[in-house]
């Protein structure tokens, strides 16, 4: 396994790759890798000849100054991750190396990217897109993988790489959970043990709420949800939309489409950490 730290040694490694005619597969990562990222990478080596992790905390997906000074960081750790499972090469560079000068492109997809974290994070999918565009531009990949735990942002890169023609095919892979059902994320590293033991919730009631979904409407399994989560002191539900799996806009009823998802973001702790999950109802 190879660590880059430029986009110039990235084209280069890459070209004597597609000489060969080798195929690409490329794992968007921000680092603080964990099971989840390993599967995507496990996925990505057996799909292709070549994979490359990107290792980037993208400063401009962040609308929030703290959470991007918080955001776990360990580049040692994600290497020994990376090549035990076979990465060929680390991409990790700098914020410089990324944005030599300001992006000022602005993407917009409504209204995939205009509803729930596009709403409670404004600019975040913008700052998505420009670093995946950089991405898929510098690697050209034939597949990229991404983790289905970030739902939505999955339907604004599929908009983006059709909006702009890029000729790569992206492949959503399963959410993967802690054995308790805690959604894996980079945020759980920043959860205290009392924290973590509260966070389990979140998985439980959704899960719960797809039994409950049989005999129920949407309006009532949208407030069960919400209202089961908010009694529990230090977690605050910040939302949950019970939606049509490609649209992304909320269904009121459950024969609307055979495609529903429910996405939520949850406050967790005094800190607060903020996590989201989904479950699929149809
Ligand atoms: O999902 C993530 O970790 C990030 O949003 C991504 C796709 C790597 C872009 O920075």
């Amino acid at each position: 396994m190879e660590l880059l730290t430029t986009v110039s040694q990235l084209e280069a490694s890459l070209a004597r790759a597609r000489q060969e005619g080798l195929s690409v597969g490329l794992v968007p990562t921000m680092g603080a890798l964990h099971k989840g990222h390993a599967s995507l990478v496990e996925r990505c080596v057996r799909e292709n000849d070549v994979t490359v992790v990107s290792v980037f905390v993208n400063p401009t997906q962040f609308n929030d100054k703290k959470d991007l000074q918080s955001y776990p960081r360990d580049l040692d750790a994600d290497c020994r991750l990376l090549q035990s499972h076979g990465a060929t090469y680390v991409f990790a560079p700098s914020v410089e190396e990324m944005y030599p000068e300001p992006d000022t492109r602005q993407f917009s997809y409504p209204p995939v990217d205009t509803v729930m974290e596009g709403a409670f994070r404004p600019g975040h999918f913008n700052g998505v897109c420009q670093i995946v565009s950089k991405l898929f531009y510098a690697v050209k990949p034939d597949r990229a993988y991404f983790g289905e735990k970030d739902f939505q942002q999955i339907a604004v890169i599929r908009q983006m790489v059709q909006a702009l023609g890029i000729p790569v095919r992206l492949c959503p892979c399963p959410i993967v959970r802690e054995s308790d059902g805690l959604a894996l994320s980079s945020r759980n590293a920043l959860l205290s043990e009392s924290e973590r033991k509260l966070a389990v919730n979140i998985s439980r009631i959704l899960f719960f709420s797809q039994a409950y979904s049989a005999n129920h409407t949407v309006r009532q399994t949208l407030a069960f949800v919400e209202d089961s989560l908010n009694a529990l002191e230090g977690l605050e539900v910040q939302y949950f939309q019970i939606v049509d799996g490609r649209s992304l806009q909320p269904v009121a009823d459950w024969q609307q489409t055979d495609d529903i998802v429910g996405c939520i973001t949850v406050f967790c702790g005094s800190r607060p950490v903020r996590l989201i999950d989904n479950i699929r109802y149809r």
